[in-house]
């Protein structure tokens, strides 16, 4: 196979969690373009409807599914409506999750704590169950975990650190999981992405400017990541390019944690 052949995806189903806005439908359109197929899970059914629309224009099947990943229940009936649409999931980008709250740590209800893992670890982890199993029955399958550079280091001057906490264990898991399944086809890698101006983000910033500033002043490249600058990395990991990648973290952050 040429290299460029090594990275098409014509013929494979990708689900995407969160994949009608955001860095989701960025990958979920870098997927398209390589020739995935498309299944996109959300809580809106109208974004989705949308990004279903354009996604079509590239010429492949896009199916959505609209669900709640933020529970493990919820993530469990989103994977069951996803297989019931009947086509084998050969790729699962786990992308839903964020931080969404700027606590003190001493002030973090358990039960806050607990929604937040939930929602950036848990969830994903059902996901990896209910889609890797029929993978590895098919001894085939590329899971693609998000997790952030908010997991090897601690961002400054916010608080939520549930996000930090999750992020890291989401790329242990990747890691164990890589481990666990590498012998039998299935590999599992992760995206750690830095700041991209994204909804979450530019709602952080409208309510703390500080904030934007503090963030452009981490970045050596001295700017903040466009959506699209992640589709490539979603593309290689996902696709045979990566064949002998498996655990990895790969990182996409104009250089924020060389500082
Ligand atoms: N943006 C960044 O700078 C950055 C940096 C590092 C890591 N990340 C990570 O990248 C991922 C995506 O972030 P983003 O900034 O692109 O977020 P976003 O713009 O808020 O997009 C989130 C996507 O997920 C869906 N979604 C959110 N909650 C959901 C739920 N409970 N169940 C199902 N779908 C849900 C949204 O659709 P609905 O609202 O319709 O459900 C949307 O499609 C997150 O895991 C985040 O932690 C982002």
């Amino acid at each position: 196979m040429g290299v460029l052949d090594s990275f098409r995806l014509n013929g494979r189903t990708a689900m995407v969690t969160g994949g009608s806005r955001g860095l989701g439908r960025a990958m979920a359109g870098a997927l398209a373009e390589a020739g995935a197929d498309l299944i996109l899970v959300g809580r809106e059914q109208a974004q989705l409807l949308v990004t279903q629309r354009e996604l079509l224009r590239l010429g492949n099947t896009v199916e959505i599914v609209v669900a709640d990943v933020a529970t493990p229940d919820g993530a469990a009936n989103a994977c069951d409506e996803a297989l019931a649409l009947g086509q084998p999931i050969d790729i699962l980008l786990n992308n839903v999750g964020g931080r969404r709250e700027d606590v003190a740590t001493e002030n973090v209800t358990v039960e806050q704590w607990a929604g937040y893992l939930d929602l950036n670890l848990t969830s994903a982890l059902v996901c990896c169950q209910k889609l890797g199993k029929p993978m590895l029955d098919r001894g085939r399958g590329s899971i693609v975990n998000i997790t952030s550079i908010a997991g090897p280091i601690a961002i400054r001057g916010i608080g939520g650190r549930h996000y930090e906490t999750a992020k890291a264990a989401l790329a242990a898991l990747t890691r164990s999981l890589a481990a666990d399944w590498a012998g039998r086809g299935v590999r599992v890698n992760a995206i750690a992405p830095g700041v991209f101006a994204t909804g979450p983000n530019q709602k952080w910033f409208a309510e703390k400017p500080e904030f934007e500033q503090s963030f452009l002043g981490h970045v050596p490249m001295e700017r903040f990541g466009e959506p699209s600058e992640l589709g490539p990395a979603a593309v290689f990991l996902a696709s045979d390019a990566s064949s002998y990648v498996t655990g990895a973290t790969l990182v996409v952050d104009g250089g924020f944690t060389l500082w």
